[in-house]
């Protein structure tokens, strides 16, 4: 039997709707949230992200500005972009686009960036929060709070599952790691090093693939009746492509996320949840 798709787009306009009625709230307390991009450079992949990301804020009616920066920008210069930006009342959410060019330190910028608008969720008192436990003090990232969002919409449990995450990423891997040990799922995760690959995906009742490695999850890697779920991207040609080789995979497992449609939209639909979040703590 082919496997149910998980509908991304429907489920994140769910949560933007619900994003919309919390706005409503906030309004009559004159507060509008506002969200900060900060691009460096012009890799097309980035590029498109953050306009998502600022077509969201428009729709919402949040406040958003783009701070775009030459690829050689010094440290020092980024770093003075993100002190500004945490002095900004009208700014609640900061968010650094990433991969950062080789010549800065991506933890470096990360850290500078006020734990209050953080809303991707990569400083380490967020992080920190979260592997505590501590879950609804912080801000969660988005992609992996999507991913999780996505897991919940399918009814599946992830208490005592084994779920297997491929990739390891500050992004995706290992906050999406945290969330699921707080939810009691008996962990796996993998990355380039992990020795056979297939066995531990075979193992898996959830697995979740974020490594941006085209058809790297063949259907001999996937227990029947699992629940998948693709975080990657690739461009070929003019085809987006996940981490998964969905028309096979779609036969073997209960459930699946296409790509695109999947996990992307999620991330948009979460970051504008967190910016709303970051605006209220701001009272
Ligand atoms: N690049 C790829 N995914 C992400 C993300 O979730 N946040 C940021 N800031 N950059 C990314």
């Amino acid at each position: 039997m082919s496997a149910k798709i998980i509908d991304g787009k429907l489920i994140s306009k769910q949560v933007l709707e619900s994003v919309a009625q919390d706005f409503k709230n906030l309004k009559q307390k004159n507060i509008v949230p506002g969200l900060a991009v900060v691009l460096v450079g012009n890799d097309p992949a980035s590029v498109l992200y953050v306009e998502k990301k600022q077509q969201a804020c428009k729709n919402l009616g949040f406040f958003s500005v783009k701070i775009s920066l030459a690829e050689n920008v010094s440290e020092k210069e980024l770093l003075n972009e993100i002190e500004k930006l945490n002095n900004d009342k009208k700014i609640h959410g900061i968010l650094v686009q990433l991969p950062l060019p080789k010549h800065v330190n991506t933890e470096k910028i990360i850290e500078a960036i006020s734990p209050k608008k953080d809303v991707d969720g990569f400083t380490s008192q967020n992080l920190g929060k979260i592997a505590l436990g501590l879950e609804k003090d912080a801000l969660v990232s988005c992609t992996p709070k999507g991913v999780i969002k996505l897991i919940e919409s399918t009814g599946t449990e992830i208490k005592g599952k084994n779920v297997t995450v491929v990739g390891k990423s500050i992004t995706v891997g290992k906050p999406l790691s945290l969330l699921l040990l707080n939810r009691n799922a008996t962990l796996t995760v993998c990355d380039k090093f992990t020795k056979n690959l297939k066995q531990k995906c075979l193992n898996a009742d959830i697995l979740i693939s974020a490594t941006g490695k085209a058809e790297l999850i063949t259907k001999e890697m996937v227990k029947p009746e699992a629940v998948v779920l693709d975080v990657g991207t690739k461009k070929i040609g003019n085809k987006v492509v996940g981490d998964v080789v969905f028309e096979d995979v779609k036969e073997k497992a209960s459930f699946i996320t296409p790509v695109p449609g999947g996990v992307g939209p999620m991330t948009v639909a979460c970051l504008m949840e967190n910016t709303l979040l970051a605006a209220k703590n701001s009272l």
